[in-house]
């Protein structure tokens, strides 16, 4: 039996800043009331779909990993916006990124979709199925966005994040994990106007908007988290004293320091970047590792949870034993195009089309 040590990380973040006074100028709110609820400061507007930034974080993570693409046999591309559904935006990744040898597969477990691809990634290659992969969570959120809709326009941002798998024998990688699906409560969060349950043969059909029951949804994803965790530490016969650092999905500050608190975990064991980037669904979880590691926070061998929540409602915790190396073989250097739009300039024509 083998391991799936995680070798490689990347990360790709979009370069246009949007900032809470920025939103100000298009809805009705604050600085104060999203600094406050959310902890968010600002998030990433994307100038290009979601394969060039899943492509971009890929690439990085390779480099990271001292890998060449034609190595790789698996992608496995989390994400709830694809640049397209067919073909899967995957199999653009596997192109652009050169991994012509590799199966390319898109999944959809919306926030918790970085943690299920880990789970079935890593299940490949600790059976012998496959070597080596590469795990993406990438979104571009702010593509669904109602700007005239100031509960959800202000919690969500574009990005993402990659990680490279290998075979080792070395016991490392995720090493316990537990994921579900409460669907009873699958419409407390959800995209309308998008999909084929859209009656278009009988009426219209309006933009994209995401809904949500903002309170529920807080309670259950503060429930679940915890609960996936108790379960990956049973699992893995761990104490909580026993982990190093807990990387949690990234919709709420408070959501993530309740979590805390439950977990009884001190602030310097708290990944928490959500000032920056807000909710970047499929993506918090890789970009947060790779800043971590870039700040430090996680050690050789060190012990680290992970846990996410999001719509279906999904949820998954995974326990993960971090290897010898900590540092990049090669300092990530890829990034996308630029763009000399600012975040104001690319959402203008957006909000003027939401009704
Ligand atoms: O992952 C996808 C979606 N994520 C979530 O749903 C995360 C879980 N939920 C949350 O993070 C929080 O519930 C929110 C941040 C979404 C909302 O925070 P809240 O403390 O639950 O606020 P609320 O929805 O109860 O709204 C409180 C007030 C309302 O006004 P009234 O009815 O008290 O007069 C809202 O209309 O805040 C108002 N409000 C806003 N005010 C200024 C809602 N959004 C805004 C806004 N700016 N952006």
């Amino acid at each position: 039996m083998f391991y799936a040590n995680i070798t490689g990380w990347g990360k790709c973040l979009p370069p246009a800043r949007l900032t809470n006074h920025d939103i100000s100028q298009v809805v009705d709110t604050s600085d104060d009331w999203i600094t406050t609820r959310t902890g968010i400061r600002e998030r990433r507007i994307s100038h290009v779909s979601t394969d060039m930034l899943a492509s971009t974080a890929a690439m990085n993570a390779l480099d990271c990993a001292g890998l060449d693409a034609k190595d790789i046999d698996l992608v496995l591309l989390a994400t709830c916006s694809p640049s397209t559904l067919v073909a899967n935006t995957a199999s653009q990744v596997q192109q652009t990124i050169g991994a012509k040898n590799a199966a390319a597969c898109d999944v959809n477990a919306a926030c918790s979709g970085f943690l299920y691809a880990l789970q079935n990634a890593t299940a490949q290659i600790r059976t012998g199925m496959i070597k080596r992969a590469v795990v993406i969570g990438a979104e571009r959120m702010t593509w669904y966005v109602n700007w005239q809709r100031r509960d959800s326009a202000v919690l969500f941002g574009d990005g993402a994040g990659a990680v490279v798998l290998e075979a080792s024998d070395e016991p490392s990688g995720l090493l316990a994990t537990k994921t579900g699906c409460d669907s009873e409560d699958r419409d407390i969060l959800h995209i309308r106007n998008f999909g084929t349950n859209v009656d278009k043969y009988n009426a219209p059909v309006g933009p994209s908007d995401i809904l949500f029951e903002g309170r529920e949804v807080f309670k259950r994803a503060v429930n679940g988290m915890t609960g996936a965790c108790d379960d990956v530490l049973a699992q893995a016969q761990l104490k909580l004293e026993d982990i190093n650092v807990l990387i949690p999905h990234q919709a709420n500050l408070r959501i993530i320091q309740a979590i805390q608190s439950k977990l009884k975990l001190p602030d310097d064991a708290v990944m928490v970047n959500i000032e920056n980037y807000g909710n970047t669904s499929a993506a918090t979880i890789p970009i947060a590792l790779c800043e971590a590691l870039e700040q430090g926070l996680i050690k050789p061998k060190a012990n680290i949870m992970s846990a996410a929540f999001g719509a279906g409602l999904t949820w998954a915790a995974s326990y993960i034993k971090w290897g010898s190396r900590v540092t990049p073989i090669i300092q990530p250097s890829h990034q996308l195009t630029p763009s000399d739009k600012s975040g104001l300039e690319l959402i203008t024509n957006a909000s003027k089309h939401c009704i």
